[in-house]
This record gives structure tokens, sequence and C-alpha cells, in this order.
């Protein structure tokens, strides 16, 4: 850390995400002056890498930031986040608590950069799934305009939390061991070589799973298009790291996958590893700990003369989430728009 620079708080400094985004703010060499870590009354006093302290929440512990990147749950952001932002710092938060509110722009770097200008103090990290989805579709969107999307995921336990994680090898190590398993906690059911077609939860009545309309809504405020159609199936796997998807799309102009796999090849945080007969296409397992988006098996879809299959994956952890919101705090800084604007009006 420099003598120059911002005061920082990371919310949830002691999770998967927080802990990612501490490490990423050290690596990029983020401008900070200072950085503070907050989590839970649990945490308060912990001694984290680096020799930072965690602090707990309270009106006078959050005074004089400039930034501050949450990632500690929907309720702590809905009652944090405004007041760190009515203090003038700018909130960069990870939870699903803000995203879909009007005035709170819902960013991903490489896709929609200028719907930061327009933020009031809190900008919001998209989910996960949306987020790595939506940074292959933009060069797209843009070529051929995307009219509708098919989309089932393969989703990893991590982006359940560090509590999921320990149940998936919990339960693999008891069963590999003949042993009967502790009644799940994280899922409704094992989740241990099984598929839950049941990653986010159902509200009562509702037939799809909130992470499910995270992935339409989401998708649609993103990419600044209300009229695309999009179907979603949110599956959770037995993978610790690393999101799969399947997605089909269909575009309102002709587009060849040759020139689909040129416009991803040429996107800003894309890598296409697209060669079948080599066995070469994305894999959770060598996604995880890169900040990129994998592309693989585009094709047309036999069913559809304007439809494209693909297969994207990437770490859940990194590009999903604390790697995004850290790049939105580079942009911040390189736009100027490290002043809040006044705080968003309560939802
Ligand atoms: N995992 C993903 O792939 C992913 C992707 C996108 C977004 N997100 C979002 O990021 C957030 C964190 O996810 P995670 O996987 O990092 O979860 P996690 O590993 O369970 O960590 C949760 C963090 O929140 C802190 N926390 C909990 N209650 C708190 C409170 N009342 N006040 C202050 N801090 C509190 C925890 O502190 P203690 O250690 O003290 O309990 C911990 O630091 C969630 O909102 C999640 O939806 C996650």
């Amino acid at each position: 850390m420099s003598s120059e620079g911002y005061r920082l708080a990371v919310v949830g400094a002691t999770g998967q995400v927080g802990t990612l985004m501490l490490a990423l703010l050290r690596e990029r060499a983020f401008p900070a002056q200072e950085i503070v870590p907050f989590a839970s009354a649990r945490s308060v006093g912990r001694e984290l890498e680096g020799g930072l302290v965690v602090r707990g929440l309270s009106d006078e512990s959050i005074q004089g930031f400039d930034l501050a990147l949450f990632s500690a749950g929907g309720s702590t952001s809905g009652e944090w986040a405004p007041k760190f932002a009515a203090t003038g710092a700018v909130v960069i938060d990870n939870s699903s608590r803000w995203r879909m509110q009007d005035d709170v722009p819902l960013v991903v770097s490489e896709v929609n950069p200028e719907a930061l200008d327009s933020h009031h103090g809190i900008i919001a990290n998209p989910n996960c799934s949306t987020m790595q989805m939506v940074v292959a579709l933009k060069p797209l969107h843009d070529e051929a305009g995307i009219e509708r999307l098919v989309i089932s995921t393969y989703q990893a336990v991590s982006g359940t939390g560090k509590a999921a994680v320990d149940e998936l090898l919990d339960q693999a190590h008891a069963l590999l061991h003949q042993r009967e398993i502790e009644p799940p906690s994280a899922y409704a059911h094992q989740i241990a070589f099984n598929a839950l077609p049941h990653a986010g939860s159902f509200a009562p009545g509702e037939d799809h799973t909130d992470e499910e309309r995270k992935l339409i809504d989401e998708t649609r405020k993103i990419l600044g298009d209300p009229a695309i159609r999009i179907s979603a199936t949110c599956v959770r796997v037995p993978v610790v790291n690393g999101h799969s998807e399947a997605v089909n799309v269909q575009t309102r102009r002709e587009l060849s996958p040759e020139r689909a796999r040129e416009l991803l090849a040429a996107a800003p945080g894309v890598t296409v590893l697209d060669d079948p007969d080599a066995a070469l296409y994305p894999l959770a397992i060598d996604a995880t700990g890169s900040d990129e988006v994998f592309v693989g098996r585009i094709r047309r879809d036999p069913g559809h003369e304007r439809a494209l299959d693909l297969w994207i994956v990437a770490d859940n952890l990194r590009k999903g989430a604390a790697t995004n919101a850290v790049q939105l705090a580079e942009l911040l800084h390189e736009r100027g728009l490290v002043r809040a604007q006044g705080a968003p009006s309560a939802a």
C-alpha cells in the first residue's frame, strides 16, 4: 500500500469472495492508502494475511472511506451499503440486494462500463452465472442482435459459500468410506455424486429459482435489451469451483459459427478453447484461478438456422465476483468517479 491513494473498506473480508478481493487489490496494485477488512462479530479482531485486522461494522467504524467493496450477503448490504454511501463512499456490492434497482448500475467491466457514469453511490456486481455469460454474449449481441437464449447451468458449490464446499467434501469423503452422510444443510438434497435442478431458492408458488430469475433479469439489464427472450435452468453440480453453462443463442441476424469464433477470439476477457478433435474445450478445473471467460463447443444448432450453441466456463469466485468488483473499482478510479453523488433511494 502507498501513502497516496484511497481508503478502502472490504466488507465480508473473511469470506471466499472477500479473501479473493483482498488478494486481487494487492496483486493488481490498486491505489490504496489503507484497506480495512470488515466481517461479522464472529471474526472481529482476527488477523488476516498481510496483517490486516478484521473490524466490526458500526456507525463510527464506517466513516472516512472512499470505496467499499461488499461481499457479505444481501441483508448486510441492505443495511450497510446505504450507510457507507451516505458517508460519501462508493459501494461496489456483490449481493443481489441492489442489482435490479433502477438507479443502481449493474456493471460488467468488459460489457457496459459506461453505466458507471450514472452511479449514485451504490454499484452492483452481477450474479456469477450472468457475469460470465454476458462477457461472451456481448460481441455476438453487438454483431447479430440476440433474440432468444436457452441456458442450462452447471454451477459449482463455491457459488453458495464456504459452508457448501465443506458439505460437498464431507459428503464425498463419507460416501467413499461407506459411511452415512450428515443430513444436508447447504442444499435440500445430497450434493455429492448428484445434480440438483435447484440452484438458488424457490419463492412460494414460484416455478423458477431466484438464480434463474437473476439470469433472466440481469442479462436484459446489462445488455440493455428487455426484448431478449430467455429460458434458464440452473443446476448445482458436485464441482468445487468454476461454473459451466450450455447456452443456445438465437440471433436476429445470421451469424455463422466461424464468425462467432472470430468475434469471441477478439473480445476482451474471453479465451476461445474450441478443438473438439483434440478434446479441447473449457473445463471448470482449468478455469479455476483465471480471470478469463472460456468459450468452446461453438457450433450451429441443427434445429435452427439462426441459432448457435456455446459452452461457457469461468471461475465464479474470480470473474464471477471478486475480479469484476476490483475491475469496477479500477474503472471508477480511471474515470474519476470515486465520489458518491447521493445515496440511491431505498427500494
Ligand atoms: N461465491 C460466489 O460465487 C459468489 C458470486 C457472486 C456473488 N457472491 C456474493 O458474495 C457474497 C459473499 O459470498 P461468499 O461466497 O464469499 O460467502 P462466504 O464465504 O460465506 O462469506 C461471507 C462473508 O460475509 C461476512 N458476513 C456474514 N454476515 C455478516 C454480517 N452480519 N456483517 C458483516 N459481515 C458478515 C462473513 O463474515 P464471517 O467470516 O465473520 O462470518 C464473511 O466474511 C454473497 O452475497 C454472495 O451472494 C458470491
